[in-house]
């Protein structure tokens, strides 16, 4: 494994591995890892030459101080997970000022009204930083594939149409959630339950997997309503949204079209933190 924490000396180090004539892989996340990255960087491994794990807590797409404050960080620990993969990874792990040059400057794009539903209805400004990091990393290391969980599904679908603003020749990849034994999608949130709070945040999976069983024999608003008053029964939950939407458009599904992919999406607090998930439904 190699380390490098500026963009030259990981242009250096992609120079010298001869990065034109081989598929190179990007992992982009922001550290803490866990499984639920593993799987995404064996994928990347099996269909990659050289694979580019990203590590980097990007400040511009968190709207809320102390969320980024509490944001688990351990890069000593996340190297040594790394450490244990077979394969040679490119491990680039930027400060914010090699990043963002002092200011914390982000670009607007219009993402055609897929940034405004869900995530970025709750979090101001999210997606357009999510959006900023990335064109700098995929303008910077110039990936053949980039690799990213369904578990922030809004974001996969975000990132291909920023491609597509950007032009850029990168195939995005969409990799299945990963879950804990319990259902519980994998998070670098998850470290911040407590034991029972891990117990209790199944009821996320759960909900997915009512809506699922219930879907086209139930009316989207009755599953709606039975999942919103299952979370109120608990006061340490604070349900953000709980949507069936199309999966292409992300548009809250009212009447059913034959034919079309619906998917099921829910955020919630549990005491201060939140949560994440979804599922395919047809
Ligand atoms: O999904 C994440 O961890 C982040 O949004 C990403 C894609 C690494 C951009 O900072």
């Amino acid at each position: 494994m190699t380390v490098k924490t500026t963009k030259k000396e990981l242009l250096d180090v992609l120079d010298l591995k001869n990065k034109t004539t081989s598929k190179l892989g990007l992992v982009p996340t922001m550290g803490a890892l866990h499984k639920g990255h593993f799987s995404l960087i064996d994928q990347a491994v099996k269909e990659c030459d050289l694979v580019v794990v990203s590590i980097f807590i990007n400040p511009t797409q968190f709207d809320n101080s102390s969320d980024l404050e509490k944001y688990p960080k351990n890069l000593h620990n996340d190297l040594e997970k790394l450490e244990e993969f077979q394969s040679e990874l490119i491990v680039f792990a930027p400060s914010t000022s090699e990043i963002y040059n002092g200011s914390l400057q982000v670009n607007h794009y219009d993402f055609e009204g897929l940034d405004r539903k869900m995530e970025g209805a709750f979090r101001q400004g999210h997606f357009d930083g999510v959006g900023t990091v990335l064109s700098k990393f995929f303008t910077l290391i110039q990936p053949d594939r980039a690799y990213f969980g369904e578990k922030d599904y809004q974001q996969l679908l975000i990132v291909k149409k920023l491609i597509q603003i950007l032009n850029l020749p990168i195939q995005i990849v969409g990799c299945p959630i990963s879950r804990e034994e319990n259902g519980l999608a994998r998070s670098s949130r998850n470290e911040r339950l407590s034991p029972t709070q891990y117990h209790k945040a199944t009821l996320l999976y759960k909900s997915l997997c009512k809506a699922k069983e219930e879907f086209g024999t139930k009316s989207v608003a009755e599953i709606s309503k039975a999942i919103t008053l299952d979370f109120e029964k608990d006061l340490e939950f604070n349900l953000d949204y709980f949507t069936i939407a199309n999966s292409k458009t992300l548009e809250p599904a009212t009447q059913l079209k034959n034919g079309e992919k619906y998917r099921a999406f829910i955020a919630a607090f549990l005491g201060d933190v939140r949560l994440i998930d979804n599922m395919a439904l047809n």
